[in-house]
């Protein structure tokens, strides 16, 4: 869906992913904080865990920690999937798809959680048929940048309002002191 990822050429240092045509900021670890919260949410309920778009594997790290069933992971840039690789090679719980999170979802089992931080595509959440790879009883959550709560068409959603004051100032795009962490109940 999205081929701006797919052949985008990322600057990829310690502490941040840079898109080297825009010069935007992909990921950075000030972020890991509200990294944290999706982590603890996504893997509320245990099980098979699916997450959209690897960065800096730092979500992906504070999964693992939770020791989900499974921990599917869908990446669509060849360099961080190079990384991705790496990383999982050690870690038998965790399947790697290189593709779109999108179009390539593994249809093979239900998830339990799903955690969404493709970045570049948050309109396509408005019509991703999401409950056709959840369980009933899963939660669903999404990195976003809005500024107070905004239905992509989910019936049941509700929001972590974090206070993100303490790291604004490393953040370019927050247009407000708070992080509204979307949790959608299947
Ligand atoms: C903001 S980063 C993810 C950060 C990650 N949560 C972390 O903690 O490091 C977004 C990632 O999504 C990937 N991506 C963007 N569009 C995608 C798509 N359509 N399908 C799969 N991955 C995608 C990007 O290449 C990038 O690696």
């Amino acid at each position: 869906m999205n081929g701006y990822a797919a052949t985008a050429t990322y600057i990829i240092t310690d502490d941040c992913i840079t898109d080297e045509e825009s010069g935007w900021d992909v990921m950075s670890t000030w972020e890991s904080p509200i990294m944290q919260k999706h982590a603890d949410i996504v893997c509320a309920n245990g099980g098979h865990i699916l997450e959209f778009g690897f960065g800096m594997g730092i979500s992906a790290d504070m999964i693992q920690a939770k020791n989900p069933t499974s921990h599917t992971i869908i990446e669509i840039n060849d360099a961080i999937y190079t990384r991705l690789e790496e990383w999982a090679s050690d870690k038998s719980n965790v399947v790697i798809v290189k593709g779109d999170w999108y179009n390539d979802i593994p249809t093979d089992k239900k998830y339990d959680g799903i955690f969404y931080d493709a970045h570049n595509d948050n309109a396509m959440l408005k019509t991703a048929e999401l409950k056709n790879y959840i369980k009933p009883g899963g939660v669903f959550t999404y990195y976003n940048e809005e500024v107070g709560p905004r239905n992509f068409s989910f019936k049941d959603i509700e929001y972590e309002v974090i206070d993100v004051e303490s790291f604004i100032e490393e953040c370019k795009y927050f247009k407000g002191n708070k992080y509204y962490l979307p949790i959608v109940n299947f």
